[in-house]
């Protein structure tokens, strides 16, 4: 059989944020930015657990659509492919349906773990 499955604490880590393949490893760490992809344009960044993904994104020199930047105008709306995030504020404008589809407003959510996002409008800033 193979040794693929990951070994916690078992040695120095192959990968920048757990196992060899980029699969998060449970919990933000804040010392190993985590990965976020974004689909289609397979453009990719890294965040903090304590920035928003779109804050995380500009700095890497990646434009995300926004307006107000705070939750409410939903300019920004994506959908999460996988991963886990938390919000910054309480009330994020979507609905609960539209949370259980995976929809996601990257202004006020933080990565928790690696992400896979789906944002047509992402490009790379010039
Ligand atoms: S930029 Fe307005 S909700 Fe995200």
């Amino acid at each position: 059989m193979s040794e693929a499955s990951s070994k916690p604490m078992s040695g120095p880590s192959s990968g920048p944020n757990g196992g060899p393949n980029g699969e998060p490893n449970g919990e933000p760490d804040s010392a190993s930015p985590l990965r976020v992809r974004i689909a289609p344009s397979g453009l990719a960044f890294a965040a903090e657990p304590t920035q928003s993904i779109l804050e995380a994104a500009l700095r890497a020199g990646i434009r995300l659509p926004s307006s107000c930047r705070n939750g409410t105008c939903r300019a920004c709306l994506c959908r999460l492919a996988s991963g886990s995030i938390r919000y910054r504020v309480e009330w994020p404008g979507l609905s609960p349906d539209e949370k259980d589809e995976g929809y996601l407003l990257p202004c006020v959510a933080c990565a928790q773990s690696d992400l896979d996002i789906i944002a047509p409008g992402a490009r790379r800033q010039d």
